[in-house]
């Protein structure tokens, strides 16, 4: 059985997985009407990644016995002018949920629930993942800076991006 505590903490860090999943929706949708299909492709991607990351918690909580509750997903921002402020935004959102995520880890180990403390060890690892991806795409853009040929081969490259279940959903864990 899971601590009322850690059960609560659980559920928020779901709704900040869906909060994050409306987001980059929210991204790809602006894109989209902006004509950058391959950013669009790129969000719709990290969309669904983020329903992953809050199915992952759901399955977690349901097999230690625990009770998911779905609270409202607050509203998000709409409008983004250039892919970078995009990519510049999500960044500054990545690092808030590697807070949420280390403050989950860390109450984990004061509950003594390890078994909560492994299964956070993968989204450690995710964060550090989806920070440096980012990253990178931020260097990208501001290197072509207002290059309109740059713009568009990047925007290739990001509609080539493909989305794989992540490890935790694939294997069955
Ligand atoms: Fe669920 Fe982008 O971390």
């Amino acid at each position: 059985m899971i601590s009322p505590k850690i059960q609560t903490a659980i559920n928020d860090q779901i709704n900040a997985e869906f909060w994050s999943a409306y987001l980059y929706l929210s991204m790809a949708m602006n894109f989209e009407s902006k004509g950058h299909a391959g950013v669009a492709n790129w969000f719709r991607i990290q969309f669904r990644e983020e329903q992953a990351h809050a199915e992952i918690l759901i399955n977690y909580l349901n097999q230690r016995g625990g009770r998911v509750v779905l609270a409202p997903i607050a509203a998000v921002e709409t409008e983004w002018a250039t892919p970078l402020a995009a990519f510049e935004a999500t960044l500054e959102h990545e690092q808030k949920v590697t807070s949420l995520i280390n403050n989950l880890f860390a109450l984990a180990e004061e509950e003594k629930d390890y078994a909560t403390r492994d299964r956070l060890a993968w989204f450690v690892s995710e964060q550090v993942e989806e920070e440096d991806n980012c990253r990178q795409l931020i260097d990208k853009y501001r290197l072509i800076a207002d290059n309109g040929m740059g713009l568009y081969m990047l925007d290739q490259e990001l509609a080539t991006r493909t989305y794989a279940a992540p490890s935790p959903l694939s294997t069955a864990e």
